[in-house]
C-alpha cells in the first residue's frame, strides 16, 4: 500500500514514522473445531493490519502471521518466533514492532526489552491512526479521552516496581503518595476534564443538529468497513475532492455536503468512519459522535467492497458494530441501501451472477466508485426512498410570489407550471411536512 501525496492532504495525513515489522498472531481451531463465525483467514488479518500500519506512516519492512497454539503470559508470542524477530529487528534497522492483537502491559515490556524497540499493540495502532486524523475539536477530544482511558488501564499493578515514594514535598503528589498514584490521579483530572469540554462540545453539536433537523433536507450516510470505498464514493457522487487515497480511516469525522437528485430533492449526504474488526469498545464510545450522524439518518448505505475476499465477514462487522450501538434494528433494516462497490475489480462472469442474485432484492446496488458504473441507478435508488411518502400538491400562487415558487423548487419537485399572467398553478411534489411548512409560511392552502 502507498501512501497518497494529493496537495492539500498533508496536513492531516500520517508523518513517516520508521521502518516497522506487523506481527499477527492467528489462533487456529483446535483439531476438529470448527473456525469461529465471522473468523477470517490469517492472510487477509495481516493484510488489514499491514493497511493500518500504513497509515500511520509506518514504512513496513516486514509482515507475517504467527500460529498462536498456546498464548504465553510473558510475552504473547512463542520463544521460538521472539528469537526469531531479534535478528530480523536488527537486519532491518527496526524501530516499531506492530503485535496485532492486545498486549498486556507486562508482554509488551518484554517484548520492548528483548527486541530493543517500540512495540505497540492493536489498540495503541488504532489510537495513532484516530489521533493523526482527527479533524474537528470534538474529534480531537475523544480521542485523547480513549487515549488516557486506555493509559489509565495500563497502569496495572505490574507497573508497580517502577512506584517510587514521594516525599512530603513536590507540587502533584501529597504525602506518600506513589508515582502510580500520581498517575492515575492526573490522569483521571484529565479525562474529568476533558469529559466535561466533550459534552459542553456535544451540546453545541445537539444544537447544531437541531437546527440541521429544521432544514427539511434527508440525511444520508454512507458507512462501510474501512477501505470499502465511502470517501471516493462520496466525491464521486458530490464531485468534490474528499481526502481519499489508499490508507485506511482516511475519513474520521462526519463530512457532510448538500446534493440533488435526479428528482430535483436535496438531500445531505454524510461520509462516516471506517468500521474495522475487533474495535476496543472503548474506541467505540469515543467514536459515538461519527456514528450519532448514523442513529439520525434518514437512509443508511452501507458501503462494501464486493471484490475483498472477506466481504462476508466485513458485512457481519459493520452490522454487528451498528447493532451495538443500538440502531434501531427494524429502522436499519428498511433505510439501509447495500452499495456493492468496487464493480470493476470483478470479471464479467461475476458481475453477471450478482446482479441475477440482486434480481428482487432492491435494496442493492452494484457500483464502481472509480469508474463511475451503477452510480447513476444509486442516485435513483436513494431518491426512491427518499420520496417515499411524497404528496402531490397543488398550488395557485400570486404571479409576482417568486419567493413561493422558489420555496418549492428548493423543496419539493415542481411537476407543472402554468399562468395566465395573474396568477401560477403549481403542480409540485412535497415531504407532508414541508407542505405544512409551506402553507403556514406562505398562508396559503392546497387546491382541492
Ligand atoms: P476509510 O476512510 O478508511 O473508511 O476508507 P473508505 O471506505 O472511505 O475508502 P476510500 O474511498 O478511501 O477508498 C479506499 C481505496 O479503495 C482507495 O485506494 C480507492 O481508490 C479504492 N477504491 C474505492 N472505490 C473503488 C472502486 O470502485 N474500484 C476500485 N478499483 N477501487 C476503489
Amino acid at each position: 500500500m502507498t501512501a497518497g501525496t494529493e496537495s492539500g492532504q498533508e496536513k492531516n495525513g500520517p508523518n513517516a514514522s520508521g521502518r516497522g515489522i506487523v506481527l499477527h498472531p492467528h489462533i487456529p481451531p483446535r483439531p476438529g473445531e470448527e473456525p469461529a463465525a465471522g473468523a477470517r483467514e490469517p492472510d487477509g488479518r495481516l493484510e488489514e493490519a499491514v493497511g493500518l500500519a500504513a497509515a500511520i506512516g509506518l514504512e513496513i519492512s516486514h509482515a507475517e502471521w504467527v500460529s498462536l497454539k498456546r498464548p504465553k503470559p510473558s510475552t504473547l508470542l512463542g520463544g521460538g518466533v521472539v528469537e526469531r524477530m531479534v535478528g530480523l529487528i536488527e537486519a532491518l534497522e527496526i524501530e516499531v514492532v506492530i503485535v496485532d492483537s492486545a498486549l498486556t502491559p507486562v508482554q509488551q515490556r518484554n517484548l520492548e526489552r528483548a527486541w530493543k524497540c517500540k512495540v505497540i499493540d492493536r489498540t495503541a495502532l488504532i489510537l495513532e491512526i484516530f489521533g493523526a486524523r482527527a479533524r474537528t475539536h470534538e474529534g480531537r477530544l475523544q480521542v485523547e479521552l480513549a487515549s488516557l482511558t486506555f493509559q489509565r488501564s495500563r497502569l496495572v499493578r505490574s507497573w508497580t516496581h517502577l512506584e517510587r515514594q514521594r516525599g512530603g514535598v513536590g507540587f502533584l503528589g501529597g504525602p506518600g503518595e506513589s508515582q502510580l498514584e500520581i498517575d492515575r490521579r492526573l490522569i483521571s483530572e484529565r479525562i474529568t476534564r476533558i469529559t466535561k469540554e466533550l459534552d459542553e462540545v456535544k451540546r453545541t453539536r445537539e444544537l447544531h443538529r437541531s437546527a440541521r433537523r429544521r432544514i427539511p433536507y434527508p440525511t444520508v450516510a454512507l458507512v462501510g468497513y474501512t477501505n470499502a470505498g465511502k470517501s471516493t464514493l462520496f466525491n464521486r457522487v458530490t464531485e468534490s475532492k474528499v481526502f481519499a487515497k489508499d490508507l485506511l480511516f482516511a475519513t474520521l469525522d462526519p463530512t457532510m455536503r448538500k446534493i440533488d437528485l435526479p428528482s430535483g430533492k436535496t438531500i445531505i449526504l454524510s461520509d462516516t468512519v471506517g468500521f474495522i474488526s475487533d474495535l476496543p469498545t472503548h474506541l467505540v464510545a469515543a467514536f459515538r459522535a461519527t456514528l450519532e450522524e448514523v442513529l439520525d439518518a434518514d437512509l443508511v448505505l452501507h458501503v462494501r467492497d464486493i471484490s475483498h475476499p472477506d466481504t462476508e465477514a466485513q458485512r457481519q462487522d459493520v452490522i454487528a458494530v451498528l447493532a451495538d450501538l443500538e440502531v434501531d434494528q427494524d429502522r436499519l433494516d428498511n433505510a439501509t441501501i447495500e452499495v456493492l462497490n468496487k464493480a470493476d475489480l470483478l470479471s464479467n462472469e461475476l458481475k453477471e451472477g450478482l446482479r441475477i442474485r440482486l434480481l428482487g432484492n432492491e435494496p442493492s446496488v452494484l457500483v464502481s466508485a472509480v469508474t463511475g458504473e451503477g452510480c447513476d441507478a444509486l442516485l435513483d435508488a436513494i431518491d426512491e426512498r427518499v420520496n417515499q411518502g411524497r404528496l402531490v400538491r397543488f398550488y395557485t400562487l400570486d404571479a409576482g410570489n417568486g419567493a413561493a415558487l422558489a420555496w418549492l423548487h428548493e423543496n419539493g419537485t415542481v411537476r407543472d407550471r402554468s399562468g395566465d399572467g395573474m396568477s401560477i398553478r403549481v403542480q409540485v411534489d412535497l415531504d407532508p411536512a414541508d407542505a405544512d411548512r409551506f402553507e403556514r409560511r406562505f398562508h396559503t392552502t392546497a387546491d382541492a
